[in-house]
């Protein structure tokens, strides 16, 4: 049952930290505080190369994986969606590792991704929410999200337990080429653990997110912009908009605003915004006031560090707890699919069973 929630969606997004850390507690060892993954299908140490490929929410999970194992585990990563990949033929290279992505184990698109890079030769490691699936039977590996069942079709904590896993992944991945030593994975390890509490404490903004969300539901579009790991966020943030509240949303790179979507600024086109502190807080701001300095409505999602300088500009700025850089992601997807819900709340659609959509595509 909803467990006294009005939705299976607000139920799931009350399970973020919950998930968290029990996702985490399958790959984390808590006497050493290392990931400890099953054996793997390649040796992690030489593999050259990952092939990701996902559906929907799932794919942006695989983004935020794509930028984490390129920059700390300085693997390169092909990432494309399920239904452009089983169909493009792209050159992959032998020994790669195929990384699948899903909730279900059972989206057509993805299944059959999957089968033709097993066939090019390459040995699959998915990440499932559901272990006894047809995408289960035909892997090499599977790392399990331990998320529960989730009923709601806007996948919530399944999103934040795929990046949990790929989080484990990048870290094991790291530790083997030599590019995390003992003291930088016990600095990331640390970050997951902090996770769960950090992520509860996101729902203390409730108030403030439900007020950001009446803006957002007058609209007829809204931009999502981030940079970085807070790019495909911006991405989940947008999707999960559309599907629930049926206001167009897109994301972009917030630095390829000035390259065309700029020029759809106005008052009446909200800009959602994904800004934490970090390395790229900075430019990440300039960008934000190139578009409030052309009438932009500025939503924002910082943090402690952030808040002064992002509040100085937006017009409403929610403050999320600071987290180590690496796991922003998963504090700034709660509060973008928070957004979401208390928009579809407003609008009064149907959030768990949204028109036109499937829990679960089986077909092509
Ligand atoms: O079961 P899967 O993870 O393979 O499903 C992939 C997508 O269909 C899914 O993430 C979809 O985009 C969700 N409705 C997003 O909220």
């Amino acid at each position: 049952g909803k467990d006294g929630y009005r939705h299976y969606m607000e139920k799931e997004l009350h399970e973020h930290p919950l998930v968290i850390g029990q996702t985490l507690q399958r790959m984390i060892d808590p006497a050493t505080r290392k990931v400890v993954l099953p054996d793997m299908p390649v040796d992690l140490a030489t593999v050259p190369r990952a092939a990701i490929t996902a559906c929907g929410s799932a794919f942006y999970a695989g983004v935020v994986g794509r930028y984490w194992l390129e920059e700390i585990a300085r693997l390169p990563v092909d990432i494309d969606v399920a239904s452009e990949m089983r169909y493009r033929n792209p050159p992959l290279t032998p020994g790669s590792l195929g990384i699948l992505i899903s909730q279900s184990g059972e989206t057509a698109d993805t299944l059959a991704a999957m089968r033709s890079l097993k066939q090019a030769g390459l040995p699959i490691l998915s990440i499932l929410n559901a272990e006894h699936s047809s995408m289960a039977r035909e892997s090499d590996v599977v790392l399990g999200t331990v998320a529960g069942p989730e009923i709601s079709v806007a996948s919530t904590k399944a999103f934040t337990a795929q990046l949990t896993v790929l989080a484990c992944l990048t870290i094991a991945i790291a530790r083997a080429r030599g590019t995390l030593d003992a003291l930088g994975e016990e600095e990331l390890v640390t970050a997951l653990l902090d996770l769960p509490s950090k992520a509860a404490e996101v729902f203390t903004h409730g108030d403030a997110i439900r007020k950001m969300a009446t803006i957002v539901a007058e609209a007829r579009d809204v931009l999502y912009l981030g940079r970085g790991s807070g790019y495909p966020v911006a991405m989940e943030g947008a999707l999960k908009l559309k599907e629930i509240s049926y206001i167009h949303a897109e994301a972009y790179a917030a630095g390829e605003m000035k390259h065309g979507p700029i020029s759809l600024i106005d008052r009446t086109v909200p800009i959602v915004a994904t800004v934490p502190s970090g390395v790229l807080f900075d430019k990440t701001l300039s960008n934000l006031q190139e578009a409030r300095a052309r009438g932009g409505r500025l939503l924002a999602f910082t943090d402690d560090e952030g808040a002064e300088r992002v509040s100085a500009i937006a017009e409403q700025t929610i403050v999320l707890p600071k987290v180590h850089p690496f796991v922003t992601p998963l504090i700034q997807t709660i509060g973008v699919q928070i957004l979401a819900y208390e928009t579809a709340l407003l609008k009064g659609t149907d959030v768990d069973q949204p028109r036109n959509l499937a829990k679960s595509v089986t077909v092509e």
